[in-house]
């Protein structure tokens, strides 16, 4: 989604801005712009429709925007298309008040009509020009200054949204408020530096501030201040980002999808170890929740979108399985809207990489407000979930720059075999023993997960054979269905191949009738007793003209006699098989991907954190 940076110091601030913009490419966007300013000069607006090297080529890098305070933005289409009158900055007709803004603002029809009364004339597409105009006749009118006024359309806006803003009067300070969207501040010595995303700050700092929901702030040169929506000045005390910043780097792979595939070993290893002793005995005290309360959970929904949800999709046969709790899985778009039925007893679990997915956090929301108590796995420390679940698991995954997740996904699914096994040990559905066998298989995965890795040119050579195909189904039953949705997502969204994950035996209830001379059907069998019934129905697809790949366990050689191309994977525990069956999976993807010559790491019309609904 849009992303926004800002800069107040004593350096030409629109290179500063240019290169923030770069390290937010990854959150998808469609045009870009930058306004800056220096002392009492008028502000310079520059936008350009595109990839930010127009931006660049417009400004000559930055350096024909003289001025040491501003702020820059790339957009995402939500209202109006994608062109340069609708790309941000917006600014009232006398510049009085110029901003950029994230989120999407609801009632943008009911503030544009209020506005219009008051002689305000519009010329773009925008909600975002109607919230500059809304500061601006509230600047104007009761003449309080920047922080009453935008507290001020703060409570008449409805929606989400980030905003950074900059005030004629006011020309050595930058402004930001923010609801439900992200932001951050940062200081090194005499400057002041904002994004919505950590990486684009963290050249110059990794003490950081995160203003809170309906907060106001007001950047200085080297200062910042918190208000809250009365106005009145709050403390903040300054978080640490523990990551380096080479980890927002490719580090000589090709792309961050190829570099974040290989980091999934470490990302394992790492969630496995936050929690795990090493007498194999499973910790959960970090995340506030005791034994007594998971005596007490009676049902378990798991609330996520996209990649989080297939995860909440596999969630549902490991936790039910091993603690025997009943678990529901849902879109947390359908979830916040359903009026769903809690126990107080039970639990929602809410999966989300970023931590800011609006539909995620409004289910965390929904769920909080009926008093059901809740847990985010999250991975982005500080973010909106991490901060507002009662209890919150980090996935160790460290930043994820492309788009479509990977790493974050197998750590989100270790944080899930984790809380399945302890919340079964606690209550009594399998005993130390089995507990000690699981742990002891769990922390082999990071090895076979490499092993993997290792055989990664046989999916290559594969992925170029299928380069031109049209249509893939994917296949597979219980956990192994689970898996084949998230293969499917990964195909689709990065190489653009049209693709369905069915369950297996759901197949011949219609879709069969698409399979036709040369369809790629792909099953998963990494599930013993349903490695047959699975097999049958790739057979099924076989007869009807389908060419047949297969994921399965070194030793089911016999699918060889069925399959027209095989990928094995080590043996594991079955209920960690989607850990290692994903791998192949999202190195086809990937591979078809760059075999098309698509842009991988972002593909088309797809944003990597998701803040509007
Ligand atoms: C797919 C992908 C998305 C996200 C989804 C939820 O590769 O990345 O489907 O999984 O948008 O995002 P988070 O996890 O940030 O809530």
């Amino acid at each position: 989604m849009c992303g926004i940076v800002g800069f107040n110091g004593y350096e030409q601030a629109a290179p500063i801005l240019l290169e923030g913009l770069t390290k937010l490419e990854y959150r998808g966007y469609d045009s870009a712009g930058l306004a800056v300013r220096n002392d009492a000069n008028d502000v310079e607006l520059v936008k350009a429709k595109g990839r930010l090297r127009a931006l660049y080529e417009k400004t000559n890098g930055g350096i024909a925007m003289q001025g040491t305070c501003g702020i820059g933005h790339t957009r995402w289409a939500t209202h109006g298309e994608p062109n340069e009158n609708n790309a941000h900055p917006h600014c009232s007709d006398d510049r009085n008040v110029v901003a950029v803004h994230n989120g999407i603002i609801e009632n943008y029809k009911e503030l544009q009509a209020k506005l219009l009364r008051h002689d305000y004339k519009f010329y773009s597409q925008t909600d975002t020009e109607i919230a500059v105009k809304l500061i601006d006749y509230y600047y104007k009118k009761y003449k309080g200054g920047p922080v009453d006024a935008i507290a001020r359309a703060m409570m008449r806006i409805r929606g989400s949204y980030a905003l950074a803003v900059l005030f004629k009067d006011y020309p050595n300070e930058i402004y930001t408020a923010r609801k439900d969207s992200p932001m951050v501040i940062g200081i090194a010595g005499d400057e002041t530096f904002m994004a919505s995303d950590v990486p684009a700050i963290l050249k110059y700092t990794r003490n950081v501030y995160f203003i809170g929901n309906m907060e106001i702030a007001r950047l200085g040169k080297g200062t910042v201040e918190f208000f809250n929506i009365d106005r009145e000045l709050i403390e903040k005390e300054p978080e640490e980002i523990t990551w380096d910043a080479e980890a927002a780097e490719k580090g000589g792979f090709e792309h961050f999808m190829i570099k974040e595939i290989h980091e999934q070993p470490k990302a394992v290893r790492d969630t496995i170890n936050t929690s795990v002793n090493e007498d194999g005995t499973i910790d959960l005290s970090p995340l506030g929740i005791d034994e007594e309360e998971i005596r007490k959970y009676t049902q378990i929904h798991i609330v996520a979108c996209g990649s989080a949800y297939h995860v909440g999709m596999v969630s549902q046969y490991i936790i039910e399985d091993l603690c025997r709790i009943p678990v529901r899985v849902e879109l947390a778009s359908e979830f916040r809207y359903r009026n769903p039925i809690l126990d107080p007893n039970g639990l929602v679990i809410v999966i989300s990489q970023s931590g800011e997915t609006a539909d995620s956090l409004a289910a965390l929301r929904e769920a909080k407000s009926k008093g059901i108590p809740t847990l985010g796995i999250v991975n982005v420390i500080g973010s909106s979930i991490a901060r507002e679940a009662d209890h919150v698991f980090y996935t160790m995954a460290g930043p994820e720059i492309a788009v479509a997740t990977t790493k974050a996904y197998s750590a989100q699914l270790i944080c899930i075999y984790l809380l399945a096994i302890k919340f079964a040990e606690v209550r009594g559905t399998i005993d130390t023993e089995k507990r000690d066998q699981m742990i002891a298989e769990l922390r082999t995965l990071p090895y076979k997960i490499e092993r993997i890795l290792e055989d990664k040119e046989r999916i290559q050579w594969f992925a170029a054979k299928f380069s031109n195909a049209k249509d893939i189904f994917f296949i597979g039953r219980g956990i192994d269905y689970g898996i084949t949705m998230e293969g499917s997502l990964k195909m689709k969204e990065v190489s653009y191949i049209h693709s369905e994950a069915y369950a297996a035996g759901e197949l011949k209830h219609g879709t069969i009738s698409l399979v036709e001379d040369g369809t790629l059907v792909i099953g998963s069998l990494t599930q013993k007793e349903l490695y047959e019934k699975t097999l049958s129905n790739m057979l099924e697809c076989k007869t009807r003209g389908a060419y047949l790949m297969g994921i399965t366990s070194y030793g089911n050689y016999s699918i060889e006699d069925s399959a027209d191309f095989t990928v094995y994977i080590p043996k594991t525990d079955p209920h960690f098989a989607t850990s290692l069956a994903v791998i192949p999976l999202q190195l086809l993807g990937y591979y078809l991907s760059v075999t098309k010559g698509l842009n991988v790491d972002k593909p088309r019309n797809l944003a990597k954190s998701v803040t509007v609904e």
